[in-house]
């Protein structure tokens, strides 16, 4: 076996890639890219690990979600806060409906580029290739837009390094203060069922701090009460940026990725011997592991002793994704391969990418009540075979988009065009994400 180094996958079967027209400018791209600082370092990733080694083992839960894709067009300061708030909440339902610490990772600061099933659209009897992500090439359909540009690559870098900048200002610097949970809250929620739900769990939550304030622990001497750990994540795809962002740990001489804390590895791309796999067997972060119908036993175990030889929790999280009424046919296979082989891995459950439709209006699709039925079923099958449902893996936004139908606030197929702003597959906005939160308490305490 050849040595891994960051870019030993260029010599391994390589899916998905952009056709850039110009490989000096490709070449010049990745070059400054290597130049330019980490936007995460090696602590941070390790400390990562570390508490998902704790939902490996039962004693977390982990909630990761955000954009389908990030757009550059969307990349402003309301957009990550009211993204934020809505995290919060739902991890703050979690906690406290699950007693347990909530792992959060957003799909976010890093998540632009986009596998697709076909490599062309054709719209109108014209033929261009497919959109890739902000990352890669424009959404709008036509041909200029549609070719890949290297440049992109330093947009999508300068864009993580400012949206990352505000997540971590707004987790230690005061806005995550469990005292102002009341104001994690957005107008239009108010009429939802969610909403009322929510103000009891923060009713509750302020009778505990201020019994815990009677007894001297206060947010000003606890930080674990005024801040929270947030982590980054999103799917490497894009393996000349990855490559130009990943850097060796001077103390340790280890090599990890320093675009996002955790990164996955998509359905599409996770073959055993292809290049995606390659690079993520040589980077020390937690990764993500997307499991589809298509995934077999053999290849998930070739997977996870390629990806974590030394059996490390935390290291790998399968992301279960069937779709309501399929995952009866697969986890329990899968569950039962890892269970035979010894590994410790975190189970996760994608509620999204198995449950897209087309509505007859044309527009891409979920209907909310399959996302929490694969939610349900997905708990229900690890409770029946004695595992740990550790996870859930949501695309989301904490606007008031109408993408995926259903929900309290009712999103019908004649509404989808209100407000349908997704660059790529439709999210739950701010109400449905909060109505799924209270499903998965309710689950996990169950
Ligand atoms: C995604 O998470 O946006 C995605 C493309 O998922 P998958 O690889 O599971 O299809
Ligand atoms: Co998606």
């Amino acid at each position: 076996m050849s040595e891994w180094t960051p870019n030993s996958w260029r010599q391994k079967p390589l899916l998905q890639v952009p056709t850039y027209p110009d490989a000096k400018a490709l070449k010049e791209a990745e070059e400054r890219l290597g130049s330019f600082p980490p936007l995460v370092f090696a602590g941070e990733a390790d400390d990562l690990k570390k508490r998902l080694g704790e939902v490996a083992r039962g004693r977390a839960f982990l909630l990761q979600g955000g954009d389908c894709a990030e757009s550059f067009a969307e990349h402003g300061a309301d957009h990550i806060r009211d993204f934020f708030r809505v995290f919060l909440q739902m991890s703050l339902v979690l906690t406290h409906g699950a007693s347990m610490p909530v792992v959060k990772i957003g799909r976010i600061a890093g998540q632009f580029a986009k596998p697709r099933s076909a490599d062309f659209e054709t719209i109108d009897g014209v033929e261009l290739p497919s959109y890739r992500g902000d990352i890669v090439n424009g959404i709008e359909f036509d041909e200029a837009s549609r070719i890949p540009d290297p440049a992109r690559m330093l947009m999508a870098y300068r864009q993580s390094a400012a949206t990352l900048n505000l997540l971590r200002a707004f987790a230690t610097g005061g806005y995550a203060n469990l005292e102002r949970a009341h104001e994690w809250t957005a107008d239009f929620l108010e009429d939802s069922n969610a909403y009322s739900s929510y103000k009891e769990v923060v009713g509750k939550i302020s009778d505990a701090i201020k019994f815990m304030r009677a007894m001297g622990i206060t947010p000003q001497n606890t930080p674990r009460l005024r801040e929270t750990k947030f982590f980054t994540s999103h799917e490497a795809l894009l393996l000349g940026y990855e490559e130009a962002l990943t850097r060796e740990d001077s103390i340790t001489g280890d090599y990890y990725s320093t675009s996002g804390h955790m990164l996955w590895i998509g359905d599409r791309t996770r073959q055993p011997d292809g290049a995606h796999v390659e690079y993520f067997s040589g980077i020390e972060n937690p990764i993500g592991i997307k499991c589809g119908p298509s995934i077999s036993n053999e290849d998930l175990l070739i997977l996870l002793d390629k990806l974590n030889p030394k059996n490390e929790a935390g290291r790998i999280t399968l992301i279960a994704r069937f779709g309501d009424g399929n995952v009866e046919n697969h986890l329990p296979r899968l569950i039962e391969t890892v269970k035979k082989s010894g590994h410790m891995v975190v189970w996760s459950c994608d509620p999204m990418h198995g449950n897209t439709i087309k509505a007859s209006s044309g527009y891409k699709t979920r209907p909310f009540d399959k996302v929490l039925g694969e939610v349900k079923s997905f708990f229900k099958i690890h409770r029946e075979m004695g595992s740990y449902a550790g996870g859930v893996h949501v695309e989301m936004t904490g606007s008031d988009v109408t993408e995926c139908v259903g929900g309290v606030s009712a999103v019908t197929e004649d509404g989808l065009s209100n407000r349908y702003n997704t660059h790529c597959d439709p999210r739950l906005n701010a109400s449905q994400s909060l109505e799924l939160a209270f499903l998965i308490a309710k689950e996990i305490s169950s």
